[in-house]
């Protein structure tokens, strides 16, 4: 079904066209003052520029031939501006047959790599974003047709892992896998939990910092390891498997989800592939010791260093690991575009392997890479979220704290159970609708109370006004009214709902072109507001005009239904009370 919004355009266009004038495209926005009209036409003033007439005359001239079929009023106002406001009959009967739904597949290939976690270690509050964006982008850009692969790109093959196996090997030299010449197969049973290995890593990487000694065993066991030698290597796998399964219960929780499961561990078969293509066409160079690629261009107005290939230890870098994943993705998934939802912090980084990677061809320049990345979430101090007491707040920790929160919000008369699983759902809620409300790139300050408020731009406000919906929906249902049809609309309250819904296809692209979310969890807010307040002033369900009654339950449906499909975008769910 063609979007209305898009119809109207063409008929702009056409229009437009048909008086002799060329334009590109046609955009109608939503009125800033609606008062005014439904939707406005901005585009008069750059043809008037072009053809140097008076807009006013330009203005006349389209709204005079303009096929105004669907159409109540259309004025020129201010310096040549078209305001549109749009008859019922045509909304009534375009919203009669409307569902959001999934629009036809495209042939656009995308690997989004997100979520990024580091084996061994603790997630923490920093790997939220990742992994919230990446899966609501990942859920946008399926919905709107493309193909994605979501990879979680596990941090899994560097020197932390060499640490916690050392500290392991301290503590139980007894180890069968610590004994070289042992030939046997390793035992199957479970030697660690997840708990013990995150409470190793900061203990070893401590030692390390203060212990050369320690250092240079860890760097001897990573090179080990990174040689798949038996022993460290079957004892990594099992340290693989443990973490990956407590990762994904936790991401599992914030309804996140990968298609690959790989990490930088299977990029490891490509790294020599990439460093002999690289050597034998002459991209690399020697510099104190290392082994390194020139990115630079003449233009850069900020100095982008080379780019480290191989460290003067030998060790391979992590600007290599991720040519060498991209290697593997260019060759074996035929992606047209690979998304990076990574922490701005590490611009740099995909500045210079992306340079590198188009530099050198390994990826064509009709291949997209994209680092999408995103701010901090801050305490009230403006850094870093940390505890109390200055640590570092785990992604567990924080969930709790927020659930906590929101069990003050949910019914008291419920059962314990009930509260419970209801906390789950919107505690997710919250803390995904509070991280996905600023524009990607920037900061936010982590302000629990505002998240988790009833009455503010919140995912709590959402969740309720979507069960409140769904309550009325229910209620028509068990005392047997129908509302299978939207007969009319009454006033400002009711038809402010259905306008507002026609911005629904523009939101979804414009959160896509510009990658950020934002747009949607604004779109929701307002969603729930204009409802709220048709809520407030009208009786529905003792509305005595039967066909008014059965058009607002109607719209009380069609609006959950699609709110619905928006919240899921987003990752989130709506719990069938609070
Ligand atoms: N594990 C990395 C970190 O914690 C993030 C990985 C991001 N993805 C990538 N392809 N480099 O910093």
């Amino acid at each position: 079904m063609k979007d209305f919004i898009k119809i109207q355009e063409e008929k702009i266009f056409n229009t437009i066209k048909l008086l002799g004038y060329s334009v590109d495209r046609v955009k109608l926005l939503p009125a800033q003052n609606e008062n005014f009209g439904d939707y406005q036409f901005n585009g008069v003033m750059p043809l008037a520029k072009e053809y140097h007439k008076n807009p006013i005359d330009i203005a006349n001239e389209i709204v005079d031939k303009l096929d105004k079929s669907d159409i109540e009023k259309a004025t020129v106002d201010g310096p040549g501006f078209i305001n549109i406001t749009f008859n019922n009959e045509s909304l009534i009967k375009y919203f009669n047959e409307f569902v959001l739904s999934e629009y036809e597949k495209n042939n656009i290939n995308i690997i989004m790599d997100y979520g990024g976690p580091n084996v061994a270690k603790v997630l923490h509050v920093g790997h939220l974003r990742s992994a919230n964006i990446g899966e609501a982008l990942k859920r946008l850009a399926k919905f709107l047709g493309y193909n994605v692969i979501a990879d979680v790109h596990l941090g899994d093959w560097g020197r932390p892992l060499g640490l916690v196996i050392l500290e392991l090997k301290k503590r139980h030299p007894d180890w069968v896998y610590f004994d070289e010449n042992y030939d046997g197969d390793y035992p199957n049973d479970d030697i660690i939990t997840n708990k013990e290995l995150e409470e190793l890593y900061p203990i070893a990487s401590n030692k390390a910092k203060e212990d050369e000694e320690y250092l240079e065993e860890a760097r001897i066991i990573t090179t080990k390891l990174q040689n798949k030698e038996k022993g460290y290597y079957d004892l990594w796998k099992k340290i693989v498997k443990v973490s990956v399964d407590s990762i994904k219960v936790l991401y599992d929780k914030l309804n996140v989800s990968f298609d690959l499961w790989n990490g930088e561990s299977d990029a490891d078969i490509f790294v020599n592939d990439v460093i002999n293509y690289l050597e034998s066409n002459n991209y690399t160079r020697i510099s104190e010791g290392a082994e390194i690629v020139d990115v630079s261009r003449v233009d850069d107005k900020l100095e982008i260093p080379p780019l480290l290939l191989v460290k003067s230890n030998k060790s391979v870098s992590y600007e290599t690991t991720d040519i060498a994943t991209i290697w593997d993705r260019v060759n074996n998934l035929n992606p047209n575009e690979i998304w990076y939802v990574v922490d701005n912090r590490q611009s740099l980084h995909f500045e210079q392997v992306f340079r590198a990677c188009y530099k050198t061809k390994i990826v064509s320049e009709n291949i997209k890479l994209e680092h999408l990345g995103f701010g901090t979430m801050n305490g009230i101090d403006g850094k870093p979220f940390k505890t109390r007491d200055g640590g570092v707040m785990t992604l567990d920790n924080l969930m709790k704290s927020v659930k906590d929160e929101t069990l003050k919000k949910v019914n008291s008369s419920f059962s314990d159970q009930d509260r419970n699983k209801i906390a789950d759902i919107v505690s997710v809620a919250a803390l995904k609708y509070a991280d996905l409300l600023p524009v990607r790139s920037t900061d936010y300050i982590f302000d629990i109370e505002k998240f988790c408020d009833l009455n503010g731009k919140t995912g709590v406000y959402l969740l309720y006004s979507i069960v409140r919906m769904n309550s009325l929906v229910k209620k028509a249902q068990d005392e047997g009214i129908s509302f299978n049809k939207l007969f009319k609309l009454n006033d400002k309250y009711d038809r402010d709902i259905i306008v507002k819904l026609l911005q629904v296809d523009s939101i979804l692209n414009k959160s896509f072109e510009d990658r950020s979310l934002s747009f949607i969890t604004d779109y929701l807010y307002q969603l729930a507001r204009t409802y709220n307040s048709f809520y407030d002033n009208n009786k529905i369900l003792i509305q005595d005009d039967n066909e008014l009654r059965e058009s607002w339950i109607f719209i009380t449906k069609l609006l959950s239904n699609t709110m619905t499909k928006l919240v899921n975008i987003l990752g989130m769910e709506i719990p069938e009370k609070m």
